[in-house]
């Protein structure tokens, strides 16, 4: 174990070993060190604090003496399993809860949890194979630092991918690896955007990513959604000079409705009159249900004087537990954001990348999201059922072409916040929708995931459970 020492200090008037007593009695004290840990052993610790043994030794003696530690010869030093700790002097930090469970608090999820994918299907077999055979062959390469866009082979299968299946052209070059979309905004914030930039972003939209942008230093304006997306003429009215518009085009978060194609042009048009920038958001694209999954915007984006700035994640495709996301950037701005990027060095585990690039070189990948589509396009009308039979004529259920959750409509005077608590009592995790605006004169109603909802049973249960918090 090393112990969490600062320098030894050898003008001060204690002497040396007497330091080391006390830091070691405090450390036990603190409960850095627990009864029965293991403490380094007097040779170990004289190297490594470059100090005479004996100096070391005479602290462990004291220790021992009074009953800290306890010598049990070849099996080392350790503190005594007898000792008695005093009770830590304040109360343990709670952390207050600001969104109810929103799938980034590290607790497992609660049923009908939105946004997560179905975490009974991941693929772990072969994912287990691909990442023992990455970490058998690991060599040199895995020694030095990473390459600061990511992994070259990860960023080569995701180019491959996204020009197959989202429509997006674009080389191994502008794809950079992040650790998770608020990683892509970060090096969008640090590559293209000033501290006190004005953006549009959606109302009702993704309120993790509204916090973040606010918390980078931008000024987020709220634009309004209605069944077409995106008003992006009520975006120009409020402020026709903004710097970027954050916009989830293929199924917006959280209505579920697509990006019209005129919108998509009128949205382009406005970013190509100035230097603004287009940050779509493309986290799950790849479930449609009805017709054919729709192009990326950044599909209509120009050569040559891109505008889009496109994210996408493997959150919902795999799993939100690998951190992995990307951003595509125009072909002009590799190098700026080429250099950014180097300042703030790449944050993803190379193992993982590496896994992950065979996972897509394979073929895995795409069947992984094939079955998906086919399982969630069961999960979804089943609970859809479940949910209508159970909650009509008190909530309306929408059922939105794509994406991983259902809308549950309220009535304008319900308080879908409070219903959503009186959820979360009775065991259900779904979300207000109210909270996902920006604007006071918000829609009410209830998002609730359908992913990981396994049969018509389980379906029928939580469904009434939820009625019963209407
Ligand atoms: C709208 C939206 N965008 C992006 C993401 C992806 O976030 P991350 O990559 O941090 O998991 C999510 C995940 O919940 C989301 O809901």
């Amino acid at each position: 174990m090393t112990l969490p020492f600062s320098p030894i200090n050898a003008a001060a008037d204690s002497p040396i070993y007497r330091q080391i007593y006390l830091r070691i009695r405090q450390s036990i004290a603190d409960g850095v060190l627990r009864p029965g840990d293991r403490v380094p052993s007097v040779r170990g610790l004289a190297s490594e604090l470059n100090l005479a043994r004996g100096t070391v030794e005479s602290a462990y003696q004291l220790l021992i003496g009074e009953g800290y530690l306890i010598a049990r010869g070849p099996a080392g030093t350790v503190v005594s399993p007898q000792i008695r700790l005093p009770e830590p002097a304040g109360q343990a930090v709670v952390v207050p809860e600001t969104v109810p469970s929103l799938t980034h608090t590290g607790l497992m999820p609660l049923p009908l949890e939105m946004g997560l994918p179905a975490l009974d299907v991941f693929p772990r077999t072969v994912w287990n194979r691909l990442a023992a055979r990455e970490m058998r062959q690991s060599g040199l390469h895995d020694l030095i630092y990473p390459d600061s866009q990511g992994y070259a082979p990860l960023r080569a299968a995701i180019a491959g991918y996204l020009g197959v299946s989202r429509g997006v052209a674009c080389s191994p070059d502008q794809v950079f690896i992040c650790a998770g979309y608020r990683a892509s905004l970060n090096l969008i914030c640090h590559g293209v955007l000033r501290h006190g930039d004005t953006g549009w972003f959606e109302d009702p939209g993704y309120l993790i990513a509204r916090r973040f942008l606010i918390e980078a230093g931008m000024t987020l304006l709220p634009v309004p959604v209605d069944d077409d997306g995106l008003d992006v003429e009520a975006g120009i009215k409020m402020a026709a000079n903004a710097r970027f518009a954050v916009v989830t085009p293929s199924h917006q978060s959280p209505l579920g409705v697509s990006l019209s194609l005129s919108r998509r042009h009128a949205l382009l048009d406005w970013a190509r009159a100035g230097d603004r920038w287009i940050i779509e958001d493309d986290y799950d694209g790849e479930f449609r249900y009805r017709g054919r999954p729709l192009p990326a915007l950044k599909s209509l984006d120009t050569a040559g004087s891109g505008r889009v700035l496109y994210t996408g994640t493997f959150s919902k495709v795999l799993a939100p537990g690998l951190r992995l996301s990307y951003l595509v950037v125009p072909q002009e701005q590799v190098v700026r954001f080429a250099e950014t990027a180097g300042r703030m060095q790449n944050q993803c585990p190379r193992l993982l990348q590496a896994t992950l690039a065979r996972f897509i070189e394979e073929g895995a990948f795409a069947r992984h999201i094939r079955k998906m589509r086919s399982i969630y396009a069961d999960r979804r009308t089943t609970l859809a059922d479940a949910l209508s039979a159970a909650l009509e004529p008190r909530a309306q259920l929408r059922m939105q072409a794509g994406g991983m959750h259902l809308l549950a409509m309220l009535d304008n005077g319900s308080d879908d916040g409070a219903i959503a608590m009186r959820a979360r009592s009775l065991g259900l995790s779904v979300q207000a929708l109210s909270a996902w605006y920006a604007e006071a004169t918000s829609r009410r109603g209830l998002l609730i995931g359908f992913t990981n909802v396994r049969s018509s049973q389980e379906a029928s249960a939580l469904s009434r459970t939820l009625a019963s918090a209407l």
